[in-house]
């Protein structure tokens, strides 16, 4: 038996997402029960025609039927009752919700781009589902509350891993007009540096872009902010610095939990981190050095080195499980994460970077932020903090990242005129 719980966990857990693959299986009865992967096209369009009908009315079925258990979750959830809620029964790891999540019209969206229900030999798969509950997510957020923050990741989601955001990135204009509507911008990476000039060279296309701009505000051009370290080092928007960012002190943008994190916890975190870090660079022969900086320790490839994923997602599972033993690791949050050819350990994670945006911005609530992010697994990743902070987006690339931003608007103005906006 423990083996093959071990084997299941290793192989499993921390890689499923489970609520995505409970509604994978829920779709995958009505794809076994109406697909006709024998059906030739030509001879029988008809009769496909009218199952590709059925087929989609069962999809869109299902999804509204998982809409209404969320909706009850949240009820649940409202009133303290989170362990008698069905969902909660059937996907144990799911979190809270912030807002409604509209499923059957984002599946008829969704249908409309990937022609999920019209497919006879591939099953509703895990980026479908992935994408419905973004437009899910972004239709529960546009005709609910009205979105007043949106937070991104760095690396993968505004620029590809490693890289910088330069000033042909697609994603820029997206990001302006985000501030020029009012919304807050918050780009909550785990890429710890203390100095601003760091984060210049990494996201001067945008501080230039917003430097040059001629119609934004100076109260709009504030509404960026840089959360480095996920939840360590905030720098605000500054046209009058010569990196366009100012550090901003700790004393000004923390919340109350976070000043009982005391220097003396940050160092033996660190320090327990460091040495399993170090066990496995040893233990596994990885090519990596070690770097440890002042909220944070890490791996990195030896030049012209690269980690296996096997090796990364070993190691940071050994990490984090060390940790967690750990006196301290029970005290203060902190978050091991694979970074896709490092692994690091900060203090803190982004759930914290995100709630220290909203208090920094006014308090803003949970329901009206977003957070854009590709780490999602439940283990090695850090984008998953912040489920418990605000509303989501999973996306796998920079490219889907600027899809999401022009579907908002899209929802938008669709949805603006119809409130007499
Ligand atoms: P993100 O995807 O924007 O959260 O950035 C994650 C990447 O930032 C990591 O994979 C590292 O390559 C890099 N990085 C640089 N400094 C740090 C640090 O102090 N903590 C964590 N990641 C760091
Ligand atoms: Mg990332």
């Amino acid at each position: 038996m423990t083996t093959r719980y071990r084997v299941e966990y290793a192989l499993k857990t921390h890689r499923r997402d489970q609520l995505i693959e409970w509604i994978k299986g829920l779709l995958a009865v009505p794809f076994v029960l109406h697909s006709q992967p024998t059906a030739i096209y030509h001879e029988e369009s008809d009769r496909l025609a009218a199952v590709a009908t059925a087929t989609y009315r069962r999809y869109a079925e299902i999804l509204r039927d998982v809409e209404v258990m969320i909706n009850d979750h949240i009820e649940h959830q409202k009133s303290g009752r989170l362990g008698q809620s069905k969902l909660k029964l059937l996907v144990p790891t799911v979190g809270p919700f912030f807002t409604s999540l509209l499923l059957e019209d984002a599946f008829i969206f969704q249908d409309q781009r990937r022609h999920i229900s019209r497919r006879r030999f591939v099953a509703p798969s895990f980026n479908d589902i992935r994408l419905i509950l973004n437009t899910a997510q972004l239709m529960g957020l546009v005709r609910g509350s009205q979105i007043k923050l949106v937070t991104f990741d760095g690396d993968v989601t505004l620029y590809d891993d490693g890289c910088c955001l330069v000033e042909d990135n697609p994603v820029l204009p997206r990001l302006l007009r985000l501030l020029e509507q009012g919304k807050k911008v918050g780009i909550v990476t785990a890429a710890g540096y203390t100095e601003a000039s760091k984060y210049y060279a990494r996201l001067k296309g945008l501080l230039d872009a917003i430097s040059a701009h001629k119609t934004l505000t100076a109260e709009q051009k504030s509404g960026l902010v840089v959360l480095g370290g996920e939840s360590n080092f905030l720098f605000r928007y500054d046209q009058s610095s010569p990196d366009l960012l100012t550090y901003v002190r700790r004393s000004e943008w923390l919340l109350d939990e976070m000043r009982t994190w005391t220097e003396e916890d940050v160092t033996a975190l660190l320090d327990i981190a460091e040495a399993s870090l170090r066990e496995c660079v040893s233990a596994l022969s990885l090519p990596a050095a070690v770097l440890r900086k002042e909220r944070a320790v890490g791996i990195y490839p030896l030049n012209g080195h690269k980690m296996h994923r096997e090796q990364l997602e070993e190691t940071v599972l050994i990490v984090q499980s060390i940790l967690e033993r750990s006196e301290v690791g029970n005290r203060l949050p902190f978050c091991a994460f694979n970074g896709g050819n490092d692994i690091f350990v900060d203090i803190g994670d982004k759930s914290w970077g995100v709630r220290a945006c909203q208090h920094y911005f006014g308090e803003i609530d949970r329901s009206m932020t977003l957070h854009v992010g590709d780490q999602f697994l439940s283990a090695g990743a850090n984008d998953f903090k912040a489920r418990t902070a605000c509303t989501t987006a999973w996306i796998a690339s920079p490219g889907e990242t600027v899809q999401l931003l022009d579907e908002l608007l899209t929802l938008e103005e669709q949805w603006a005129p119809k409130q007499g906006l």
